[in-house]
C-alpha cells in the first residue's frame, strides 16, 4: 500500500490485513507498561491539519510514537499557510524536509488525492485524515475494528448510519468499507441530509429510526456538521433531535447485542443522549482506543510491510 486515500475502491483483502494487523498490535501491547515498538525507527511522519481535530491528530501522533517514528505536527493556523503558501508548496516543503508520510486533513474534498499526485516524485506516502465531505478512511477502519471486536465478522450484519449523511465523510467511508466487508448498510436520515446520488451507493434508505432500530446489529450516530451548513440547518436542531437523536427510549428498541457508535465529537443531548453514550451498549471509548492501533497498522502497511510502497 502506497497511500490510504479512500475506502471506495479499497481492496477488501487489504482492509482485512490492516484490521488483522491492528488486532495483533493491540494484543501485543496489551498490559505492557512501555508501548514502544522499534518498527518505524528512522522514519518521519508529518501530520498536516487544515481543520480542527482531537482524536485523529492525537491518535496518529501516538501511533507513530509507539512505533518509534519521528512525528511532527503542522497545523495550518501556525504554519506558513497563514502567509498564503499553497497546499502544493507546503506538501513539497514537507517532503523536501524528509517526510516519509504526510497525514493530511483539509476542508476541500479531493485534497488528499491531489497531494498524493504532487508527492509521487519524492515518493512520500499520503494518508487522508478527512477531506471535506469526501472520505475519512481511518475512521471507517477503526469503526470496523470496533464492530469486529463486538460482533465478530461483519458479514451479513445490518448497520444503521444515522443523521447528517450529506456532510459526513465518516458516513461515506463507512458505507464503502462496511459493504466491502459484507455488511448491509441502512442510511437513516431526513431527505434534506442525504447526498445527491444516494441511490447509486450500496445502501438502503429509511427516514424512520424507530422502525429500523429493532433489526440492526449496530447503530452509528453521526455528528451534525454545522460548519458545512452554510445555508442553515433544516430540520431544526430540535426537530432533528426528536426524529433522529438516539434517546434512552430508542436505546430500548435495539436488540440486546447491538452496538452504539459515534465518531465524535458528540453533541450530547442532540445527536445522542448522555445516558446512551455512557451505556454498556456504547463502544465510543473503544473506538478511540482502537483508533491508535488501526493507525499504527496503517503506518506499518504504508512504511514497513513487504507490500509497502507497492
Ligand atoms: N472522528 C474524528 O475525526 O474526530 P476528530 O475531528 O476529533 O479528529
Amino acid at each position: 500500500m502506497k497511500h490510504l486515500l479512500a475506502t471506495d475502491g479499497l481492496d477488501p483483502a487489504v482492509a482485512t490485513a490492516v484490521l488483522d494487523t491492528a488486532d495483533e498490535l493491540k494484543h501485543t501491547l496489551l498490559g505492557r507498561e512501555v508501548k514502544k515498538l522499534p518498527t518505524l525507527r528512522g522514519r518521519t511522519v508529518i501530520t498536516l491539519f487544515y481543520e480542527n481535530s482531537t482524536r485523529t491528530r492525537v491518535s496518529f501522533e501516538i501511533a507513530g510514537k509507539w512505533m518509534s517514528a519521528d512525528v511532527i505536527n503542522v497545523s495550518a493556523s501556525s504554519s506558513s499557510v497563514n502567509k498564503g503558501e499553497s497546499l502544493r508548496d507546503t506538501a513539497l516543503t514537507l517532503a523536501a524536509a524528509g517526510a516519509d508520510c504526510v497525514i493530511v486533513r483539509h476542508p476541500a474534498s479531493g485534497a488528499a488525492q491531489r497531494l498524493a499526485g504532487w508527492l509521487a516524485e519524492p515518493g512520500t506516502s499520503v494518508v487522508n485524515a478527512g477531506d471535506g465531505t469526501h472520505e475519512h478512511p481511518t475512521q471507517a477502519l477503526l469503526d470496523a475494528a470496533t464492530l469486529r471486536e463486538r460482533l465478530g465478522s461483519l458479514k451479513d450484519r445490518r448497520i444503521a448510519i444515522v443523521g447528517d449523511v450529506l456532510h459526513s465523510r465518516v458516513a461515506r467511508s463507512n458505507i464503502h468499507l462496511l459493504a466491502a466487508l459484507g455488511a448491509e448498510v441502512v442510511l437513516v436520515a431526513p431527505p434534506t441530509l442525504l447526498p445527491y446520488g444516494v441511490e447509486s451507493l450500496p445502501v438502503t434508505v429509511s427516514h424512520d429510526l424507530d422502525a429500523e432500530l429493532p433489526a440492526v446489529d449496530a447503530v452509528m450516530m453521526l455528528r451534525v456538521q454545522a460548519e458545512r451548513m452554510h445555508g442553515g440547518f433544516f430540520p431544526s436542531a430540535r426537530e432533528y433531535s426528536i426524529a433522529y437523536g438516539l434517546s434512552e427510549r430508542r436505546l430500548k428498541l435495539l436488540p440486546d447485542h447491538a452496538v452504539v457508535l459515534h465518531p465524535g465529537p458528540m453533541l450530547r443531548g442532540m445527536e445522542i443522549a448522555s445516558a446512551v453514550a455512557d451505556s454498556p451498549a456504547s463502544a465510543i471509548t473503544e473506538q478511540v482506543r482502537n483508533g491508535v492501533h488501526v493507525r499504527m497498522a496503517v503506518l506499518y502497511h504504508l512504511l514497513a510491510s513487504e507490500g509497502a510502497a507497492a
